[in-house]
Order: structure tokens, then C-alpha cells, then sequence
């Protein structure tokens, strides 16, 4: 299955897409999951993004489209994917298109996760990472030692764009910026409205109706 999972920061499409990626052994392709990696491993793309993800800006089109269908091309993508914070804008979105085509391939869904700006805020703000890739909440599913990844015992951190100021600025972009994408993939056919303001495992099982 060829899936995308759209909707505001902080909503859960993360927490969702690695759940269904381990149940169906689909890839997990997070362009936010790419970019902070370059950026902690300071590549150029890292050098470019930083002053882009550090401040709650998009970071160019042409950019993240080149990443996305590099990563594409990769074997394990071959039978499926999730994408997960792409496409963000309408030129990402006809990119996916033609990088699709090209192959004779199309989207089969478009998982749109939605929540009050409250909950946002609140998941954002009680976020914890890893390294390791880990995503942990300070609240909603605490590590079993605080402060502490269960999975590789690395220290656990913030992410800096998960501060309050730059929240409000991710925020702002979504709405100026991804909203049009509901109305593209509802056009298309292929939209389906997930309220992601309830429990991990409620929103699961929406999400595999969503996929049955
Ligand atoms: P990105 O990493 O994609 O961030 P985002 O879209 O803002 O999404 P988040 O990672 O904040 O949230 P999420 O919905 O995955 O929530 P999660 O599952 O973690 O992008 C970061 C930046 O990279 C962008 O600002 C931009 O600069 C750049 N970028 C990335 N892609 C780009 C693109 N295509 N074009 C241009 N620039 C791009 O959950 C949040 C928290 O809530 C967690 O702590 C979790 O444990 C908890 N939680 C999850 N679900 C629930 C639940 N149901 N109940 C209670 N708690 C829950």
C-alpha cells in the first residue's frame, strides 16, 4: 500500500505510521525523521535544513521533493510505503504525483489526522525523543526511567522546534501552507478523516478500518 499520513504537528501521524509500519512491513519515510537526522550528522542537506527546522519554516520544496524520491527508488519501497510529513505543500503534493506516474503508480490512501489546537499543543510540549528514533511523552507514555529511552538507555531530549515560540510558528505554516491538501487528496478520492483526539489505540484502530 502506497499511503500518506497528513495533519498538524503533533497530532500522532508519527506515533501512527510506526505502528503500522512494524504490523505491516511497509517503510516509514518521515522527511522530518530525514532532515534532523543530516542535521545532527551535519551534512549539507543538514547545514541547509537547520535554519529552516530550527525556526518552523518549511524548508524548500525542491529539496525534500529530491529526498523523497530518492528515497522512493530505495528496494524496500518497491511494495509500499507511509509517508509521514510529506508531501506539505501543493508542489510537493503534484511531485509525489509525477514521481508516482512515472512508475504507473498512484496513492492508495491519504490518512488525514486531526485534533484541537489544545491537544497539539499539550502532545507537542510533553514530547521527548531519542536518538535512537525513540518518541516517548511526559504524560501519555512515559519512559520507564525518566528522562531515560527504554530501548537503547540514550539520554532523552526536547527537540528544539518543540519549544513554544517555534510551536506556534509550525502551527501557523500548517495552516497557511498543508491545509489546501485536504481539499487536493478529497478531490481525489482517496482522503480519509481520522479523529486523532482520542487514545493511541482508539486512533489504531481507526486507522486499520482506514486501511481494511
Ligand atoms: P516533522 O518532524 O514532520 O514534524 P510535524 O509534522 O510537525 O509532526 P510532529 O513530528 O511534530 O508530530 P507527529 O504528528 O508525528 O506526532 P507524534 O506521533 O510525534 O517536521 C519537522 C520540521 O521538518 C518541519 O517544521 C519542517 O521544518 C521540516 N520538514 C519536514 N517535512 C517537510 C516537508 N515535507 N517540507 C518542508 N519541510 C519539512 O506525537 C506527538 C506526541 O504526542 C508524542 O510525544 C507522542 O507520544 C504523543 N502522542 C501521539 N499520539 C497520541 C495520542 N493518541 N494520545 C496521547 N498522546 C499521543
Amino acid at each position: 500500500m502506497r499511503l500518506v499520513f497528513l495533519g498538524p504537528p503533533g497530532v500522532g501521524k508519527g506515533t501512527q505510521a510506526r505502528r503500522i509500519s512494524e504490523q505491516r512491513g511497509l517503510p516509514h519515510v518521515a522527511t522530518g525523521d530525514i532532515l534532523r537526522a543530516a542535521i545532527r550528522e551535519k551534512t549539507e542537506l543538514g547545514k541547509t535544513a537547520k535554519g529552516y527546522v530550527d525556526a518552523g519554516a518549511l524548508v524548500p520544496d525542491e529539496l525534500v521533493i529530491r529526498i523523497v524520491a530518492e528515497r522512493l527508488e530505495k528496494p524496500d519501497a518497491a511494495g509500499g510505503f507511509i509517508l509521514d510529513g510529506f508531501p506539505r505543500t501543493l508542489p510537493q503534493a503534484e511531485a509525489l504525483d509525477d514521481i508516482l506516474r512515472e512508475r504507473d503508480l498512484s496513492l492508495d490512501r491519504v490518512l488525514f489526522f486531526y485534533a484541537s489546537d489544545e491537544t497539539l499543543v499539550e502532545r507537542i510540549s510533553g514530547r521527548r525523543s531519542c536518538a535512537c528514533g525513540a518518541v516517548y511523552h511526559v504524560r501519555f507514555d512515559p519512559p520507564k526511567k525518566e528522562g531515560i529511552c527504554d530501548r537503547c538507555g540514550g539520554r532523552l531530549s526536547q527537540r528544539k522546534d518543540d519549544r513554544e515560540g517555534t510551536v506556534r510558528e509550525r502551527l501557523r505554516v500548517y495552516g497557511e501552507r498543508t491545509n489546501d491538501l485536504i481539499g487536493y487528496y478529497d478531490a481525489a478520492g482517496i482522503l480519509i478523516r481520522i479523529d486523532a483526539g482520542r487514545s493511541p489505540d482508539e486512533v489504531s484502530r481507526s486507522v486499520r478500518q482506514a486501511l481494511s
